[in-house]
């Protein structure tokens, strides 16, 4: 038997926990004849699970002949790669064509990139997705780990003119707490500021225990504890998982591998963001004090300061807030780094 677990991101695992009620709610709103919204932010820390969560909305309403959904980059220029992509679709074609917009004129016979200017893009764009409309169609775009770029920020002002018009475009994005919230500050994109976000939270440890004790076949105690050691983070999951299974052995027998994969794949890059005031304030924590005035008081911080830091690592997926007055790391085994990093 393959291994049902893998290390590989971005990529929909055989061995998935559900996220439903998180789904649902994009889901049902997008589905909807109403929409409450037409965007959502997915965020959260690397290896969470957002690539996964979008790819799994998306590849549902790919499903759907109501809905045409389109993958874009943000390391290209959005405003094109969204019409080539419609262009492309047969389906979309026909339409464009029973409309009978002049696509010769913008150049479309010879070739869409090198022919078409900017704006005629646009309204070339425009013209497709009211014809969509019309017909009933709905249009996604899904961008992964969206920067705030220039090819970003032209095609979510654009995106806000479809909206006021009333076209059946939708955006999904899922982007780190940083590159979203610098988009969300961006003060042309006011709709963004508005637009719901949705964290990628710990994945349910009950599922994770069940799942570890049907594959591995350890027993429930086991299965419990390896769930908890998780802490119910995607990649975490699936890493004790490919591990145990690929080796054999019990999951106290490859902690120094577990170690190894979250190290390099993860928290090295997440330490390299944080600043070195940041990294004090893990490096309290990761030594046992927990309660926020001892920590305060080890860093010489007043509370003010102390409440803009903890607030960007709660929000960066660090930290998390077990009872009032306390802090802890939300990554398993992130103590361990910390103080790995320190000795
Ligand atoms: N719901 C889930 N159930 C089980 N495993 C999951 C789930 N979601 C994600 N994973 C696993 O977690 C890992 C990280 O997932 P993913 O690539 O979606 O994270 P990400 O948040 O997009 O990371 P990055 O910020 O690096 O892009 C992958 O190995 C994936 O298989
Ligand atoms: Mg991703």
């Amino acid at each position: 038997m393959d291994n049902p677990f893998t290390l590989t991101f971005g990529k929909e695992p055989l061995s998935i926990i559900n996220r439903d009620y998180e789904i649902n709610e994009v889901y049902e709103s997008f589905i909807s004849p109403n929409p409450d919204s037409h965007t959502f932010l997915i965020t959260g820390v690397r290896g969470s699970g957002k690539t996964v969560f979008m790819t799994s909305i998306a590849n549902t309403l790919k499903k759907d002949r109501n809905w045409i959904v389109c993958d874009l980059s943000s390391d290209f220029n959005l405003i094109k790669s969204l019409t080539v992509n419609l262009n492309s679709k047969k389906e979309v074609f026909n339409i464009i064509k029973n409309a009978k917009i002049n696509v010769s004129i913008l150049g479309f016979e010879i070739g869409l990139e090198n022919q078409m200017q900017a704006n005629d893009v646009a309204v070339y764009l425009d013209k497709i997705l009211s014809e969509l409309t019309k017909k009933g169609k709905r249009v996604l775009v899904t961008i992964d780990e969206v920067v705030s770029n220039k090819n970003v920020r032209e095609f979510v002002s654009l995106f806000q003119i479809f909206l006021r018009k009333e076209y059946n475009i939708f955006l999904l994005m899922t982007g780190h707490y940083e590159n979203i919230n610098c988009l969300q500050d961006e003060k042309t994109l006011t709709f963004l500021y508005r637009a719901p976000r949705i964290a990628m939270g710990p994945i349910s440890e009950i599922e994770i225990a069940n799942n570890y004790e049907k594959i591995l076949g350890v027993d429930k105690l086991t299965s419990k504890e390896m769930a908890k050691l998780t802490k119910g983070y995607a990649y975490a999951y699936q890493a004790l998982g490919f591990l145990c299974f690929k080796y054999k052995k019990s999951y106290k027998d490859i902690l120094d591998k577990f170690d190894q994969h979250l190290w390099e794949y993860v928290y090295e890059k997440l330490w390299a963001k944080l600043s070195a005031i940041d990294r004090k304030i893990v490096n309290v924590i990761a030594n046992d004090v927990n309660k926020v005035e001892k920590i305060r008081m080890e860093l010489g911080m007043n509370s003010n300061t102390f409440t803009v830091y903890r607030k960007r690592l709660i929000k960066k997926g660090i930290i998390y807030c077990p009872q009032y007055g306390y802090l802890e790391f939300i990554l398993p085994r992130f103590k361990e780094f910390v103080l790995d990093m320190y000795c």
